[in-house]
């Protein structure tokens, strides 16, 4: 049957509390959740850095009782969230805090859906398979990227398939965000580039994602479906942070405590969140997941490699839609055809890569010719985050855009 899609949805985290020292706001955003015995989810960064403090004295302060797990990791694997959910049980939690990287507020939804549920992450990847409502989640970000803070998505590594896997589920949207910038002001510079391109990545993915109508879906799907492609909304989000990005993430990079910049990143993060994790992505985050489990470099790392060829596989579907990120982008576009501006955000994008110091190659960061193959294969399976592309994608195709990042 021809038919063209009329309805999309969004959806978002609970409340949004954004501005320096918001962190004060802790106790009393807890108290709204009801919380009176909280599960506090950190790593031994945060906890080394002497941040805890900000959350452990304002729950001391109004007698809020809490048990602290510190052992959190980046790009937590499926094992970690076993410890973690088993920790959990030490306990009656009535609210998880994520306060942390978007790995730890990974961590947590994945240990809220097992608190709440039980069983085996095994038995919730994919998309809309969790149950019901999950313990509510409070995220406290201590780095701009990932928009975990705001998104339906736990990504886990199964290590055993050397693979990235996604519990995909609004029950998992957190039921509160604090987004302190001052927070971010000690996240160092690779991490912040890293986290940083992530966020690029977001926002210029979700803007190129396939138009709403036209998102291919299976019968059934229409009332499940998570990612719905680009519509106003999340092209209105995603063009305001590609502007904000290309505006600050070098000052954030380079001037760490730039606070203005910090500020600007973590709004940017919020915003692109928002985006993607309504509209979907295209076949950046895709063939992210089998090139960032056999290079083990960070996810915004691979994300920026490859960002600014799947810009150009898209380029003939998009070409619109590439004008105008490279005018948020900062480039000058006046007289030029769509056409010739378009093609202007792709150096723009790797400009902005090497400006920040990441790697431009997979070469560099130990990819082999060999893995191309395999990878490509791999990134066909991601058909969740893949359909949002929005030009169909072959094996073969994946494989030269792969190796034209090589
Ligand atoms: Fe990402």
């Amino acid at each position: 049957m021809d038919w063209v899609r009329e309805i999309w949805s969004f959806a978002t985290c609970g409340e949004l509390i954004f501005g320096r020292n918001s962190i004060q706001r802790v106790a009393k955003v807890i108290e709204k959740l009801g919380g009176k015995n909280i599960l506090v989810l950190t790593d031994p960064m945060i906890r080394d850095a002497g941040l805890l403090k900000l959350i452990e004295k304002p729950l001391g302060d109004l007698s809020i009782s809490f048990a602290v797990y510190d052992q959190g990791m980046v790009e937590p694997t499926i094992e970690k969230v076993l410890e973690c959910a088993e920790f959990a049980k030490k306990g009656i939690y009535d609210v998880i805090v994520c306060f942390g990287g978007g790995s730890i507020i990974d961590l947590g939804k994945a240990t809220a859906v097992l608190m709440t549920h039980g069983r085996h992450p095994h038995d919730y990847f994919g998309e809309g398979k969790v149950p019901g409502p999950v313990k509510p989640i409070l995220a406290v970000p201590t780095t701009a990227g990932t928009g975990s803070e705001v998104s339906p998505a736990a990504i886990l590594t199964d290590v055993k398939a050397n693979l990235k896997k996604g519990i995909s589920d609004n029950h998992l949207r957190p039921r509160a965000v604090i987004v302190d910038p001052l927070l971010t002001l000690s996240c160092p510079p690779n991490v912040t580039a890293a986290t940083g391109i992530d966020v690029l990545a977001h926002a210029i993915e979700s803007y190129l994602a396939i138009h709403f109508a036209y998102l291919p879906l299976s019968p059934g799907e229409e009332n499940t479906v998570l990612y719905h492609g680009s519509y106003p909304l999340t092209e209105c989000l995603a063009g305001k942070a590609i502007e904000l990005v290309s505006q600050n993430l070098r000052l954030a990079v380079d001037q760490g405590k730039n606070l203005e910049a910090r500020t600007n990143m973590a709004m940017a993060n919020i915003m692109a969140g928002m985006a993607f994790s309504n509209s979907g992505v295209t076949a950046v985050h895709a063939m992210a997941y089998p090139l960032g489990a056999s290079s083990h470099a960070p996810h915004g790392v691979v994300n920026g490699l490859l960002l600014p060829h799947v810009m150009e596989f898209n380029l003939p579907v998009r070409i619109k839609e590439l004008a105008a990120v490279a005018k948020a982008l900062g480039e000058n576009v006046d007289g030029l055809s769509l056409r010739e501006a378009a093609f202007k955000s792709i150096p723009a994008v790797s400009a902005l890569i090497r400006d920040i110091g990441l790697p431009t190659r997979m070469r560099d960061i130990g990819v082999k010719e060999k893995d191309i193959r395999p990878m490509a294969e791999a990134t066909m399976q991601v058909t969740r985050l893949l359909r949002s592309n929005p030009r169909r994608v072959s094996v073969e195709s994946l494989e030269e855009i792969y190796k034209r990042a090589f």
